[in-house]
């Protein structure tokens, strides 16, 4: 899959996981896009994906990995304990907080299952200013959640993880399309927060 994205969105999947070691936790892995670009410094990624479709296609991807990466079908909300029962050198979130139900208690959640200085990865679009912030809203208040698998387009994410017990070290905003197209999905933020105190 990752084979048809353009080379901006491989470049910040890259720039996301760079660096990461230890055991990793992937929330919503959809088809594991995001699998080849894991360093093979990461021991082990458990990668949740709740949609039956998407996850067989997960373990696909997870057969010519570079790093043994076990996809496991739940949601966050509901991840099985056992797999909960070690905690995480880091978590990784990628076009994701967007679509859950809750994010501040995800958010919480992730932080919990981190061990102490832990961090959190993220690769997220993010609510923009001026006229495309009102274009988010509408997009939200309409149709975009309901064709888009429950993405909302205006969540200030950052704020969110901030709020959450993370220290936020290291983050850009980048447009994937040209500033002008109308999308509500374009601008992003990458980053890596640390689990505070
Ligand atoms: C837009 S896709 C992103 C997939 C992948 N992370 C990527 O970067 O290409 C969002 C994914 O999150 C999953 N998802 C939605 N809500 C979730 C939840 N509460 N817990 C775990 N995964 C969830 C969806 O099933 C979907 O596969």
């Amino acid at each position: 899959m990752s084979a048809h994205e353009t080379p901006v969105l491989r470049g910040l999947r890259t720039e996301n996981l760079a660096g990461l070691s230890g055991r990793v936790l992937e929330v919503g892995a959809g088809t594991g896009t995001n699998f080849a670009y894991y360093p093979d410094t990461v021991r082990q990624v458990v990668a949740l994906e709740p949609e039956t479709q998407l996850a067989p296609k997960a373990r696909e991807a997870a057969a010519t990995a570079p790093v043994p990466v076990t996809v496991v079908e739940s949601t966050i909300e509901t991840m099985p304990a056992e797999e909960a029962a070690e905690p995480f050198d880091a978590v990784v979130c990628s076009l994701v907080l967007c679509s859950v139900d809750n994010p501040e208690d995800v958010l919480r959640q992730l932080n919990s299952l981190l061990k102490p200085g832990g961090e959190l990865r993220y690769f997220e679009h993010v609510a923009s200013s001026g006229w495309r912030g009102q274009l988010q809203r509408v997009a939200d208040a309409t149709v975009w959640p309901r064709i888009s698998g429950n993405c909302h387009t205006h969540r200030d994410t950052e704020r969110a993880i901030g709020g959450a017990g993370f220290v936020v070290d290291a983050a850009r905003h980048q447009w994937t399309f040209p500033a002008w197209v109308p999308l509500p999905v374009s601008e992003v933020a990458v980053g890596r927060a640390v689990k505070a105190g």
